[in-house]
């Protein structure tokens, strides 16, 4: 029999629904870059393979890169040194550890709503009860402080913030940072700020916590802006106190890093800006595509992401949304059900353009006609004359949420 925290969470919708998927369909459910990583950091990985960095290094990570990390946090706060850095096997790895560190049984947390698929589930596993605050497209999802005052109880242990946002594409301007900054000084919180989309703003500016508060764990990656979700490989900036708690519990989880990934990413840090620009410029041109290429879908509303590399179209068709990612799925398209992300993602998909031009056109072309169809549907009043709730071609929904 295993333990009972087993059963406070499931395997993640969107894993689900590439399981479900025929090989030849339109991928548009990836959460992840689809370039490589740039090619001298390639190259820095199989020569330190080759040079015999195969072996354990230190807990908290090689003493080079935290300091190139702690570098790039200065000009956010000068005093940000190589103790208020951790790297991880990846921004996951960074999440579960500070989850570990901070939350208690009985303790609850304010989790975006939607949100990414980990923040509750983490939550769950400690034992501590994740509280949902909406993230909605009327105020251009950024969090609503009232709300957040109704929620705050004494229990209230940390709120999680996530700009630019999974899966909303959502970047939260310098002014709501700083109110986010005094609710959580007002109420004894700490902030966990995931910033793994940092290098990826199209609109407005991102603004980092760290540096705006003591009260602040940011956790972050290198998945997304060195296009290497594969190698595993992230980091934590935190208070150098915490941070020691921190790096005890990523020793349980982990051990260390991986050692050849750290020497590369070292080595690639400084030289990669050119490939980031350029993808982040690519990801602009997609954005702009996925938007106008959405808004001739019939029955889908979408607010232009202004980070990340996803857009979260809303619809008024007539099902749920794993019902009409399922639907979409057997027209050859994935999408990802909004529900996923959490009850606020009812009747949205989450769309990736992290693909290309061609595959971004073929995929919406999918789903423009999937809209049409459905509102001819509605139109004629089929489904048995039930008008209104035309009847969607659907098989059993992939995600179980
Ligand atoms: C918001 C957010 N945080 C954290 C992660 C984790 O990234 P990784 O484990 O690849 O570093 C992801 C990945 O999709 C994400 O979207």
């Amino acid at each position: 029999m295993v333990a009972r925290r087993v059963r406070t969470v499931e395997i993640s919708g969107i894993r689900k629904m590439f399981d479900a998927a025929a090989p030849d369909s339109v991928n548009l459910g990836l959460g992840e870059p689809d370039f490589e990583p740039p090619s001298e950091v390639v190259e820095a990985l199989c020569a330190a393979v080759r040079d015999g960095m195969n072996h354990y290094g230190p807990s908290a990570g090689l003493a080079e890169l935290r300091d190139r990390v702690a570098e790039r946090y200065r000009d956010r706060d000068r005093r940000t040194s190589r103790e208020n850095v951790i790297i991880t096997g990846s921004g996951t790895e960074a999440l579960l550890v500070t989850a570990l560190a901070l939350y208690d049984a009985g303790d609850e947390v304010l989790v975006p709503n939607p949100g990414f698929v980990l923040y509750s589930p983490h939550a769950r596993l400690m034992g501590a009860t994740p509280v949902p605050y909406s993230l909605d497209a009327q105020r251009r999802y950024v969090p609503d402080l009232d709300e957040l005052e109704r929620l705050v109880t004494r229990r209230t242990r940390a709120i999680v913030v996530n700009s630019p946002s999974n899966p909303t594409g959502g970047v939260f301007p310098p002014a709501v940072v700083d109110a986010l900054v005094a609710f959580a000084e007002r109420h004894d919180l700490t902030i966990v700020s995931d910033e793994v989309y940092e290098e990826i703003v199209y609109d407005g500016e991102f603004v980092s916590f760290w540096g705006k508060s003591d009260r602040v764990v940011v956790v972050n990656s290198f998945s997304k802006t060195l296009a290497m979700t594969g190698w595993r490989i992230g980091f934590l900036v935190a208070p150098r106190a915490l941070a020691l708690d921190l790096n005890k519990m990523h020793y349980h989880v982990m051990a260390c890093p991986p050692t050849p990934a750290q020497v590369a990413v070292l080595f690639g840090l400084a030289s990669s800006r050119p490939a980031i620009r350029r993808m982040v410029r690519e990801f602009r041109a997609r954005r702009d595509l996925v938007v106008r290429l959405l808004r001739e879908v019939p029955g889908i509303d979408v607010v232009p992401p202004a980070g990340a590399f996803y857009a979260f179209p809303r619809f008024s068709w007539p099902s749920t949304s794993a019902e009409a990612a399922t639907a979409l799925l057997k027209r050859g398209v994935i999408l990802t059900p909004g529900d996923a992300f959490g009850s606020l993602g009812a009747s949205h998909l989450r769309l990736s353009f992290a693909a290309s031009r061609d595959n971004i056109r073929r995929g919406l072309e999918i789903v423009r006609a999937y809209g049409e169809e459905v509102g001819a549907m509605s139109a004629s009043g089929e489904n048995g004359g039930r008008k209104g709730t035309p009847k969607v071609p659907l098989g059993s929904p992939p995600s179980s949420r």
